[in-house]
């Protein structure tokens, strides 16, 4: 399989006006991801190197986010929306370099399963010309049905133009095609425009290589990968299914979901055996977890990195650049940011930890807070391993606490401590015996007269 070359063609052209949206349709995202991308992810997973997206006119968005999730896809541009054989004549330049399998697929359809791409150009391999991927459903409204006859594939009827008696039919075209890239232009430029919908349908491929006596056989896979995106109520629904696949995957990878309804992926989180989630977490892109770690009920976790066996939470927010070694601990109520909180340190209450390292077993108290930002530039905060900061402190970076250094509660610490100080950075107490007392008598005493008057 991997030897034969492998174009995708993505039509993304569609308009999308449903989504009620500035953004172009396909670039809604599904577990963190533009729509249009996972189609890529699946088609890359499929062996299909390269990627020809077609797009509609002026779509400078499209164009802008294709370089970030697919940098080596070719954009081609369909001026004017004429059906779905037509956009894909679009990318004739990327057709023409003459590749073995052609795969055609939807962007607004994210949920495609690679291995269904994968059996169709297994198809391909054995000499099929065109394959086309079904699916059955008891409601097959709107969907392309596939007829058949003695067994074999002989076309694809849109719901406008099938007969009461073709409408009965259940197995659909979802969408996918594969064709042989030796037959694809020369199919594709047979395709008129004699329908319901006066369009170029891609569909009407199947009847005219079947009238040629090509092969042409249609696959079944799930409705999944047919569920076209047009609403927000079906990003949802696709939402919903893709975090369902990811939960099932987590799991019998070795990671202990404790509720997983309430946990959310995204499309890039990794997590390691025996690490238990509680329930409801929320993964955002780019968090990487490794074995053993403990993420407590009612985190927001996103960029960030977690060692083996660290405990997180609950209530914690680690956001991009948090970057936690072995055993490390951030609790409650604690906010981290592109900062290091080396091996066995803790951050365990109330606290943000903004631009900073944190030492090796270093203990962070209750509401200490890095001031790591001005109002105009973002400044470091070093702390030394084993060093102890008091709650409620306030560390105005730059500023950088030496090894085992102590900072007595409720300091302000601007200037630098070295290794192994003790600093305290605020008013010495006072205490004034019986001052208390006499304090409350002036204050009822006054209280009265203000009555009386
Ligand atoms: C299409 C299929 C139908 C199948 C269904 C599965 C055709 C003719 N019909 O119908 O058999 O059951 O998908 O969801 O292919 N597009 C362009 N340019 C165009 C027209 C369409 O880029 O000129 C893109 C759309 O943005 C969309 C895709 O092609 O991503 C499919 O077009 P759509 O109009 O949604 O086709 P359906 O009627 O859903
Ligand atoms: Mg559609």
């Amino acid at each position: 399989m991997s030897q034969r070359s492998c174009l995708s063609i993505i039509l993304a052209a569609g308009e999308g006006t449903r989504m009620k949206s500035a953004v172009p349709k396909v670039l809604h995202t599904i577990a963190g991801l533009p729509m249009v991308a996972h189609v890529v992810k699946a088609a890359e997973a499929a062996g299909s190197g390269d990627v020809a997206l077609v797009i509609g006119h002026g779509a400078d968005d499209m164009r802008k986010a294709a370089l970030k999730f697919a940098p080596k896809a070719e954009a081609f541009v369909q001026e004017k929306r004429l059906g779905t054989a037509h956009a894909v004549l679009a990318a004739r330049a990327a057709i023409s370099k003459g590749y073995d399998d052609i795969l055609v697929m939807f962007g607004d359809t994210p949920l495609i399963d690679p291995e269904a791409l994968a059996a169709a150009r297994l198809k391909l391999a054995e000499g099929t010309a065109v394959v086309v991927v079904g699916f059955r459903t008891e409601n097959p409204s709107g969907y392309g049905r596939l007829i058949e006859k003695a067994g074999k594939l002989v076309a694809i009827r849109e719901e406008k133009d099938c007969s009461d008696e073709e409408k009965k039919i259940t197995f659909c075209n979802g969408g996918l095609m594969a064709v042989a890239g030796r037959h694809a232009l020369k199919l594709l430029d047979q395709v008129g425009s004699k329908n319901a919908k006066g369009e170029h349908y891609l569909t009407d491929i199947v009847e005219i290589a079947a009238a040629q006596g090509l092969d042409v056989v249609a696959t079944e896979a799930s409705f999944e990968n047919a569920l076209g995106i047009n609403n927000r109520a079906e990003l949802a629904q696709a939402e919903g299914i893709w975090q369902a696949r990811r939960r099932q995957e987590a799991m019998l990878s070795g990671v202990t979901l404790v509720a997983p309804e309430t946990v959310f992926f995204s499309h890039d989180t990794e997590i390691g055996a025996d690490t238990i989630v509680e329930p409801n977490v929320w993964f955002g892109p780019g968090v990487k977890i490794a074995t053993g770690a403990k993420i407590h009920a009612f985190s927001h976790i996103e960029g960030a990195t977690i060692a083996s066996n660290c405990d997180v939470g609950p209530f914690a927010r680690l956001r991009p650049g948090a970057d936690l070694r072995n055993k490390a601990k951030v609790g409650n109520f604690c906010e981290v940011k592109q900062a290091i909180v080396e091996e066995g340190a803790k951050v365990n209450h109330l606290t943000y930890i903004g631009d900073a390292r944190i030492g090796a077993g270093a203990n962070i108290g209750a509401g200490t807070i890095t001031c790591n930002y001005d109002g105009y530039s973002k400044f470091f905060t070093d702390i030394g391993e084993g060093a102890f900061i008091g709650s409620n402190s306030s560390l105005v970076a730059p500023v950088s606490i030496g090894k085992d250094g102590y900072i007595a509660s409720g300091s302000v610490i601007t200037e630098s401590v070295p290794d192994d100080a003790l600093a305290f950075g605020r008013a010495r107490q006072r205490t004034l015996p019986g001052k208390g007392k006499e304090l409350r008598e002036r204050f009822a005493s006054a209280a009265a007269a203000r009555k009386k008057g």
